[in-house]
């Protein structure tokens, strides 16, 4: 592998991380019972809030991958004997399924096509005649790459009374949620993602109904360390203990949220769509297809078809020839199509970077479009400035 600095990594996870973060990661050890480590803590919570833009959400950060907070969520507010629907709009949802049966409870599954969203027409009818305490939905389903419409399907959950539970672990940070507006009871995040922080914190934020629901539970919470009423003793008073966190991971989060904050939310969601938009012109410009279908694409992470059978290997040779690493599709597409991530820290070089690199590696495997094609088309989304003194010559 070449010089890390140069070398970009464009998976849909975890993602590159600044050097201010990767800075902070190499501090000497602190406690994570000292004075500086709470007050980090502390602060850590409150910039979460901002970060989600909640004023009356309930922040939860727990060491662990985005699947610890999944099934945090499960364990703690779902009960035996309660109905919960998943819409199934890939992989990741369905994990959402697997967690729910894996614990013995009650789950029905709305289906979409693979790279199809959620139609919230198809959930209002669902909930027309049947009853849930919970619907389970994903933001961005970083299998299909389809960015669903939470706004809309939320919506339909509270018309219905039931908890909305959004997974936007590939959300959050680079799509716009905004807790308090969106009404959703759970929204679950990590680290390693649009966050631009290394893996190992998973984050919830829950509404005041949602704890209301956690607070009047009628059995015990069947789990130790995925028990939110054990940690919300903890992230009322850090000071107390329940297990040893990720000191560096938490350190790392805490600095990548005052970057993000003074970086805007509404401009972090703006470049990411304009960093969006231009890898999806770049991609279109090489007469590729996409898994996601139009007006679903996510902001975050692009799944997009190759030739038949060569995933693999247009994989590698981005990798080792042109420096970007890619990740190939998901499931039974892991042989035909690609995915890259573009999300965290995301901006000009890495676009123009991996559309270069793609369209040699194409060329190598025998693509015949004109040279340039993919850069060209993602100009007037990367550096608007450039297209229109280009045009103006
Ligand atoms: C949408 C989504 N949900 C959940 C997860 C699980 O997160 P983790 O791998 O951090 O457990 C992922 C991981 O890629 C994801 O993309």
């Amino acid at each position: 592998m070449n010089d890390l600095d140069d070398y970009l990594l464009m998976i849909p996870g975890p993602t590159g991380v600044s050097t201010r973060v990767r800075k902070v990661m190499s501090e000497p050890q602190i406690g994570h019972s000292s004075e500086e480590f709470q007050e980090s803590f502390i602060e850590l919570l409150n910039l979460t809030k901002e970060v989600f833009k909640t004023k009356t959400g309930y922040p939860f950060i727990l060491t662990g991958s985005g699947t610890v907070a999944m099934e945090a969520a499960v364990t703690s507010l779902i009960e035996q004997g309660d109905r919960s629907l998943v819409l199934d709009t890939g992989h990741f949802a369905r994990r959402f399924g697997m967690i729910l049966e894996s614990h013995g409870l009650d789950v029905d599954y709305l289906n979409f096509p693979f790279g199809n969203h959620a139609d919230p027409k198809m959930l209002r009818e669902q909930l027309s005649h049947d009853e849930y305490k919970a619907v389970f939905i994903t933001h961005v389903d970083t299998s299909s790459t389809v960015m669903n419409s939470i706004s809309e399907l939320v919506g339909e959950v509270k018309g219905a009374n039931a908890l909305s539970i959004v997974d936007s672990v590939c959300g959050v940070g680079g799509c716009r949620v905004e807790f308090d507006k969106l009404q959703a009871d759970v929204v679950i995040s990590c680290s390693q993602k649009a966050l631009a922080a290394p893996p190992g914190a998973a984050i919830l934020m829950i509404s005041q109904e949602g704890m209301r629901h956690l607070e009047n539970r009628k059995t015990p919470i069947p789990s130790y360390y995925m028990n939110l009423k054990r940690w919300k003793e903890l992230m009322d008073d850090p000071r107390k203990y329940l297990a040893t966190p990720a000191v560096q991971v938490m350190l790392a989060l805490l600095e990548s949220f005052k970057m993000i904050i003074s970086e805007g939310m509404e401009e972090r969601w703006s470049r990411h769509r304009r960093m969006a938009e231009a890898i999806r012109a770049g991609i279109e410009a090489l007469g590729l297809e996409f898994i996601a279908e139009d007006g679903y694409r996510a902001d975050t992470v692009t799944g997009f078809y190759v030739s038949t059978g060569k995933a693999a290997s247009i994989r590698y040779t981005m990798k080792h020839e042109y420096n970007v690493e890619v990740a190939r599709g998901f499931g039974d597409l892991r042989d035909d199509s690609l995915r890259v991530g573009h999300f965290g820290n995301i901006n000009r070089k890495e676009v123009s970077a991996f559309l270069s690199g793609l369209e040699f590696t194409l060329a190598e495997f025998g693509s015949k479009v004109k040279e340039g094609v993919a850069v060209d088309a993602a100009v007037p989304f990367i550096t608007p400035e450039l297209r229109q003194s280009r045009s103006a010559r």
